[in-house]
Order: structure tokens, then sequence, then C-alpha cells
């Protein structure tokens, strides 16, 4: 693990997002792993403003709340809104606030409850992805890999920890809306990303990043797996 302390969530974002346009400069066809969260809104703010052209570029994204997967309507194919976010705080809707809307990009892919067995075929018959971009969780987990999660998971439905639902009730009305369950990405799904970022902003993610990177690989510190990723930096600020 390359671990980076950045002077500021600015010079956290700009390097990221520096490197991604760098590399779809020299590779049209790149293949994004993307998260949500308030972590990597900074780099997808840096490549809104990018005059680099993403259109032969695919993103995956990490993970999706289940019952909050967008609608698809194929008579709206190939026009703008074909995928209707059924509610504010899915990770779809996010992800078209935030780089959608304005970065064009080839395809999207969410995983979703029915097709979760298949994301990962999805994923290899892209290629794989080059750059994976993770945040983690205040209890260690990465996507929505909680605690317990085994090194080998491939794309699932998992249960919601009361700790995440807590962490993620902030942007709901109130705690009984945040969906109990996700899909998502696996550890071993994520492991074969060719490149990683784990970006970790804030203090109150200090003490499990510290664990993550220094501390036992363990399934209870679910992002503790990456250790073993041959090409992962990590990138923090205060
Ligand atoms: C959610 C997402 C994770 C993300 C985490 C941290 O639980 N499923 O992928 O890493 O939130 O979010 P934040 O960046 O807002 O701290």
């Amino acid at each position: 693990m390359e671990i980076i302390k950045c002077k500021s969530y600015r010079d956290l974002s700009l390097q990221v997002g520096i490197d991604i346009e760098y590399q779809v400069s020299r590779n049209s066809k790149l293949v994004l792993g993307l998260a949500t969260g308030s972590t990597p809104k900074g780099v997808y703010e840096y490549l809104k403003s990018s005059t680099v052209d993403f259109s032969e570029v695919r993103t995956f994204n990490l993970d999706e709340y289940v019952g909050l997967e967008p609608e698809f309507n194929s008579r709206l194919k190939g026009k703008k809104g074909y995928g209707v976010p059924k509610h504010k705080q899915s990770y779809y809707y996010f992800m078209n606030e935030h780089l959608f809307n304005e970065v064009k990009f080839k395809r999207s892919f969410f995983p979703g409850e029915s097709q979760s067995d298949t994301y990962d075929s999805l994923i290899d018959a892209c290629g794989g992805i080059d750059i994976q971009i993770l945040g983690i969780g205040t209890n260690g987990h990465i996507a929505f890999n909680e605690p317990g999660t085994s090194r080998d998971s491939l794309t699932h439905v998992v249960d919601l920890t009361e700790n995440t639902i807590k962490d993620n009730s902030r942007f709901f009305d109130s705690i009984d809306d945040v969906p109990k369950q996700a899909t998502t990405m696996g550890i071993e799904s994520i492991m074969r990303a060719k490149q990683i970022y784990l970006l970790a902003n804030g203090k109150h993610k200090k003490d499990i990043l510290e664990k993550a990177c220094y501390g036992d690989i363990t399934s209870d510190i679910p992002a503790s797996y990456l250790q073993e990723h041959k090409n992962i930096k990590v990138l923090y600020c205060d």
C-alpha cells in the first residue's frame, strides 16, 4: 500500500482526478469503478471540469440500495432519463447529480438485486476495472461489505448493519427511511481491479483507516483486505 497524507481535501481530489484524466487520455476505453458518499465528490467535481473525452469510458458503481434501483424504460432508450431514479437518495441519483449529468460516458452500470449474479461477469466482459475508487465506512466497510464479509465474496445482496444505517440516515428524512439492504460488489470483485484508490477525508476516519492499513487483515475490518492488493494508493486528509 502506498499511503499518502494530503494537505487538504482539494489536494486529495486533484491528485486522483488528474491521474484518472491522464489515464483516460492514454486509454480512451478505460473502465472506471465508482463510489458514492461525500468523499469522492471532489474527484467528480474535477472530472466535470476536464476537457478529456470520456465518451468511450465505461463505469461500474460499487453498490446500490435494494428498493431504490432506477426504473428502466426501454421505450426511452438512448434518451436522457432512460433510467429514472426512484429516490433522491439512490446511488443512481447521486451519480447523475454529481457526475453523469455533465460527463458523458459510454455506459454506466449499477448492481441491482435482480442482476447481482451477473454483475461480475459483466465487469469481466468489459475487460475488468482499470481504476477503482473507494471510500471507507466508519466500521471499516468498503462499498457495502460489512464486517464479517468473506475475502472471496462477489457481488451480492447484504443486510446493512445498524452502524451503517445510522451513519447513512443523515441523508434521509428519518432513520426509518434508510433501506435495510443493498446490492454490493464483493471483496473479490473489488480486489480484481487493476488499480485502487482508497480515500478518506476527516478526523472521524483516522482510527478506522489506521486499523485498515496497519492492523491485522481480518473480516472484522473489510478494508484491511486491501493490504493484499498489489497496486493501491491510500489518500487521506484531516
Ligand atoms: C456508504 C457507501 C460506501 C462509502 C461510505 C462512506 O456507506 N456505501 O461506498 O465509502 O458510505 O461514505 P462517506 O464518503 O460519505 O464517508
